[in-house]
């Protein structure tokens, strides 16, 4: 058996953790990160036969029963997961219709999964079927991004159009748009069906005074587009206050689009 700590897809999983922190996303337990691994990457480093214990989800998601998830723990910091992986980090396969999560390896000192485990789960169910190739569903608190939805209406044709605006390439980043949740309790199977109901058409979801949720087929996807958004909120939070001398018109928007070949979602230039 190879040791697991050296897998691809752990290595992988701890650099992008420490970088949310290190980009000031993930303050204390903030954040969470999952991962669909493949049952074939995983026998060369883990006896999946062997289950640790097993925890109630509290919510079913049938279509992924039998997936193997790398996952972040409840209350972890991203700060101290390079230290201790095998105490953040689990990976689960689910059973039982979902309802039931086996731990294979990891949350060494007893801990679970993210409270945000039905967001994870339900999106991941949702982006799959828009994209078989999809694998990542990554949650932070990036502060503009935040800040924006402060301020902002949480229209979120309104809410993308004004991001698209802020900075050329982000109508080639996120053509598709985002999708705005308005408050609602974290944490809960309520907010992750809302959740995943976005997912439908969304890679990224915005959660309404609290952060947002970045998908894609690895992590550094998922990592890029909460990386651009937040950089164009940045840039939003910075000149709103500001008489505003130039803009990107819809246009030009048109165009950069059909240049770089994205389609933008239809219907929302005017
Ligand atoms: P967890 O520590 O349970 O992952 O929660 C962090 C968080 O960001 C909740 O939305
Ligand atoms: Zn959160």
């Amino acid at each position: 058996m190879k040791d697991i700590l050296t897998a691809p897809f752990m290595v992988e999983m701890i650099r992008t953790a420490s970088n949310m922190y290190a980009h000031g996303w993930d303050e204390r337990n903030g954040g969470n990160i999952s991962l669909l691994l493949g049952e074939d990457n995983l026998a060369e480093y883990l006896d999946t036969g062997r289950v640790l214990r097993t925890m109630p989800t509290g919510f079913e998601v049938p279509e992924l029963c039998g997936k193997y998830f790398l996952v972040t723990g409840t209350g972890r910091y991203f700060k101290n997961m390079q230290y201790q992986p095998e105490k953040d980090l689990g990976i689960i396969r689910l059973a039982d219709g979902g309802k039931t999560a086996e731990l294979l390896w990891g949350f060494d000192d007893g801990g679970t999964f993210t409270s945000e485990l039905p967001a994870h789960l339900m999106s991941h169910a949702a982006r799959l079927k828009a994209d078989p190739l999809h694998r990542v569903v990554t949650h932070c608190h990036p502060t503009n991004i935040l800040a924006m939805t402060h301020v902002h209406s949480l229209d979120e044709r309104e809410f993308t159009h004004t991001l698209w605006q802020m900075m050329t390439e982000c109508v080639f980043v996120f053509p598709d748009g985002i999708g705005v949740l308005p408050w609602m309790l974290c944490g809960t199977n309520e907010i992750g069906q809302a959740t995943a109901e976005k997912m439908k058409e969304f890679r990224l979801v915005v959660w309404g005074l609290h952060g947002i949720y970045g998908t894609g087929r690895t992590l550094d996807e998922a990592f890029g587009l909460i990386e651009t958004a937040e950089k164009a909120a940045e840039i939003y939070i910075k000149t709103a206050h500001l008489p505003q001398l130039n803009t990107i018109t819809d246009e030009q928007l048109r165009v950069t689009a059909d240049y770089f070949k994205a389609k933008i979602k239809e219907g929302w230039l005017r």
